[in-house]
């Protein structure tokens, strides 16, 4: 995808599988029942990233099941009037993201027939949509395999593949939105990615990580730092 595919990882397959195996197994188990989850509507899940991005997941839920009753459809939001879309945002704050989410919306209508577009330039371009909203939209709601990240992933993907590059801001950067690209496994680009998002959460958390029970330990370079 764009630059990432440029950059040249090497990385151990082994390992890559192992972590894929591991990641997709422990959230079949741990894995979070979130309302956005039980749709395929990349128009809901849109909205779902949109008011993720600075909101935590607990206030989100209200939101969006509100949200998406008000507005069924690309269409409904994109018919709206603003001081309506902005009275519904009323709470959430941020209120760029209501203003953007809404002419996200009249784009769709505009210039993509109302469907949510599929390619990542496209995604991209929608008012509001940057490059880890536009890997959300695509692997949530068409199963792309593209790349989140986050700081949560930002944070496990660092710990599990550890590199001194990673430590400098420009290469580090680059070269975790190519790993977190590379190490999607083939058509469970959804899964994998909603598993991310729910280790780095949950378990790899910034402070007190719960390496004792984590089922990744072995495989990471954090972990054998911290315990050697
Ligand atoms: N934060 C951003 N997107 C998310 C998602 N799909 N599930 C949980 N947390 C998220």
């Amino acid at each position: 995808m764009g630059k990432s595919r440029r950059y040249r990882l090497r990385l151990d397959e082994v390992k890559v599988q192992a972590f894929q195996a591991r990641l997709l197994a422990w959230f079949r188990r741990n894995g979070r029942d979130l309302p956005w989850r039980r749709t395929r509507d990349p128009y809901k899940i849109l909205v779902s990233e949109v008011m993720l991005q600075q909101t935590q997941v607990e206030r989100v839920r209200e939101y969006y099941e509100r949200f998406v009753q008000e507005y069924p459809t690309v269409q409904d939001l994109a018919a709206a009037r603003p001081a309506r879309v902005r009275e519904s945002w009323e709470g959430l704050g941020y209120y760029a993201r209501a203003r953007n989410l809404h002419a996200a919306a009249r784009t769709i209508e505009r210039r993509h027939g109302g469907k949510v577009p599929r390619r990542l330039e496209e995604v991209l371009a929608l008012p509001g949509v940057g490059r880890y909203t536009a890997g959300a939209v695509l692997s949530f709601a068409y199963g792309e395999p593209a790349p989140i990240l986050d700081t949560n992933v930002r944070r496990v993907l660092s710990r599990i593949f550890a590199s001194r590059r990673a430590a400098s801001p420009a290469g580090g950067e680059r070269r975790l939105w190519a790993l977190a690209e590379a190490v999607i496994p083939a058509g469970k680009a959804w899964a994998f990615n909603q598993a991310l998002m729910d280790f780095g959460a949950t378990v790899c958390t910034a402070r007190n990580p719960g390496c004792s029970t984590c089922p990744m330990r072995r495989l990471c370079a954090y972990y054998a730092g911290a315990a050697s």
